[in-house]
C-alpha cells in the first residue's frame, strides 16, 4: 500500500511538513546542547504535537474529544542541576532565544514568552509537591509553530517527562501518572503562559498511543484508546496548516470559555456536559450568542460519540460528514473559524474529501480532511491552488498517522 505522506512528497508545488526521525531530533538537540553548555546532557526527551479528530471546545466544558499524537515532536536535551537555576535555549527562537533564572522566581505573570511553557511545568510540578530542581536544556522541534497542532503543549510535555525521570517523580510509567503530568502541564499553560486552555492538548501529548486516537472524557479525565488505522480502510487524514497565525492568549478563546461558564450559571449547571435537553437549555438562555455557543458544545459532544460509534463499527468513511457538520458548527455557532480555514475546508470537499473541518482553538491554524488514500495529492493540490488564487501564503500539508506519546528518545 502507498504511504500517503510519501505520496504527498512526490507532488510538485506542495509544501509538505515532514517530521524528523527521532534520531535526527535527538542529534540536533544534543549538538546544540554541547555547543551551548559544557559537556553532555543527561538525556533527550520528546513529545508530540496533536491533531484532534473531533470534539473542539469541549474539553473545558467537561465534554469529549478525540485527539491523536502526530509524528511531529518537540525535542529537549536536558541536564539536571543540584541547585535551583534554569538555563534554557531554543533553536527555534531568533538569536538563539535564551532564558536564565531561578525556579523560585517563577510564578504567574513572571515569565514572558516560550520559556514559560518550560519552566512553568517545573513550577507546576513543585506546586503539586514534587521535588524538582534546576536544569540546563536545549529545545528544538518539528511541530509546526502556531499551526494549532499543539507546539506549546508538546514543549510542556517534553519537559514533563524529562523532569519526571531526572528527578525520579515516578509519574511517567503509567497512565494515571501521565494524567498527573498532563495536569501540571495544563496548569503551566493556564497560570504561567497565561492561555486559559482546557487539557486536551497535554492529555494527547502524554496519553495517546501509537495507532490510536484518544477518547478523552474531560469530565473525569478518563480515556479510551480507539484503534485508528485509516490506511486499512483506504483512507487518510490530511492536515492543512493554513499559516494564518492563531493565538490562544488574545482573548477570543477566553471569551468563548467565559460565555460557556456564564451559560452554566444561568442553567444551574457545573459544566455544559450536564445539559440533557438542548431545546430546554436554549429556551432558558437570554441571548442569541450564548444559545449558539451552547448549541455548538452540546452538539459537538454528540458528534464525538457518533464518530466513536462509527469507528467502533468499522464504518470509517461515514465519519466524513460528521467532520463537515462540526466545521459548520464551529464556523456558524461558535464563530471560531476564519477565511483561510473556510477556504481550506471548501476546497478539500470540492476536490473529493469525504469530510473536512478546522481543528484546535480556531481563528487560524489548521484544518483536517478525511480523504481516500488515492486522492491525498489531489486534495492537497486543490487546497494549495485555492490559496494561491487568493494570493495567500502557501499552506503546509501533512498526512497524520497516530504516533507515540511523550517519552525518552
Ligand atoms: C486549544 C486548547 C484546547 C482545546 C482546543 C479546542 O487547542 O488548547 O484545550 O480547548 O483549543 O478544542
Amino acid at each position: 500500500m502507498t504511504d500517503p505522506q510519501a505520496a504527498l512528497a512526490a507532488h510538485d508545488g506542495l509544501d509538505v511538513l515532514t517530521a524528523w526521525a527521532p534520531e535526527e531530533g535527538a542529534a540536533r538537540v544534543v549538538a546544540a546542547f554541547r555547543s551551548t553548555f559544557d559537556g553532555e546532557p543527561d538525556g533527550v526527551w520528546s513529545a508530540p504535537g496533536r491533531v484532534n479528530v473531533i470534539g473542539e471546545h469541549t474539553d473545558y466544558n467537561g465534554g469529549l474529544c478525540l485527539p491523536m499524537a502526530l509524528p511531529h515532536r518537540t525535542y529537549v536535551a536536558v541536564r539536571a542541576r543540584a541547585d535551583d537555576e534554569v538555563r534554557l535555549t531554543s533553536a527555534q527562537e531568533p538569536a538563539g532565544g535564551t532564558w536564565h533564572g531561578q525556579l523560585a522566581d517563577v510564578g504567574p505573570g513572571r515569565v514572558e514568552g516560550w520559556a514559560g511553557y518550560a519552566v512553568g511545568v517545573a513550577w507546576a510540578l513543585r506546586e503539586a509537591g514534587h521535588d524538582v530542581r534546576g536544569f540546563d536544556a536545549v529545545v528544538d522541534a518539528c511541530v509546526p509553530y502556531g499551526a494549532g497542532l499543539s507546539s506549546s503543549a508538546s514543549l510542556e510535555c517534553a519537559f514533563a517527562v524529562a523532569l519526571d525521570e531526572l528527578f525520579a517523580l515516578g509519574l511517567g510509567g503509567d497512565d494515571p501518572g501521565r494524567a498527573r503530568l498532563a495536569a501540571a502541564c495544563e496548569r503551566a499553560e493556564n497560570d504561567i503562559a497565561g492561555a486559559p486552555t482546557g487539557g486536551m492538548d497535554q492529555a494527547a501529548s502524554l496519553r495517546c498511543t501509537a495507532g490510536h486516537a484518544l477518547l478523552l472524557d474531560a469530565r473525569d479525565g478518563s480515556v479510551r484508546q480507539i484503534p485508528f488505522d485509516l490506511a486499512a480502510h483506504g483512507l487518510a487524514l490530511l492536515v492543512v496548516d493554513t499559516r494564518a497565525e492563531h493565538q490562544l492568549v488574545d482573548g477570543q478563546y477566553g471569551a468563548r470559555r467565559a460565555t460557556c461558564e456564564a451559560a452554566c450559571r444561568t442553567l444551574g449547571l457545573t459544566t455544559l456536559r450536564e445539559v440533557r435537553d438542548l431545546g430546554a437549555a436554549l429556551d432558558a438562555l437570554p441571548d442569541d450568542v450564548s444559545r449558539r455557543r451552547v448549541r455548538h458544545v452540546v452538539t459537538e459532544i454528540a458528534r464525538v460519540e457518533e464518530v466513536v460509534a462509527l469507528l467502533d463499527a468499522g464504518h470509517v468513511a461515514q465519519v466524513g460528514p460528521v467532520l463537515s457538520a462540526a466545521h459548520a458548527s464551529l464556523r456558524d455557532d461558535y464563530e471560531v473559524s476564519c477565511a483561510e480555514l473556510d477556504v481550506a475546508v471548501e476546497a478539500a470537499l470540492e476536490a473529493g474529501a469525504l469530510g473536512a473541518r478546522m481543528v484546535g482553538g480556531g481563528f487560524g491554524g489548521s484544518a483536517v480532511a478525511l480523504v481516500r488514500v488515492d486522492d491525498v495529492g489531489d486534495v492537497a493540490r486543490a487546497v494549495t491552488s485555492a490559496f494561491d488564487a487568493k494570493g495567500w501564503r502557501r499552506p503546509g500539508v501533512l498526512v497524520a498517522t497516530p504516533a507515540a506519546p511523550a517519552a525518552r528518545t
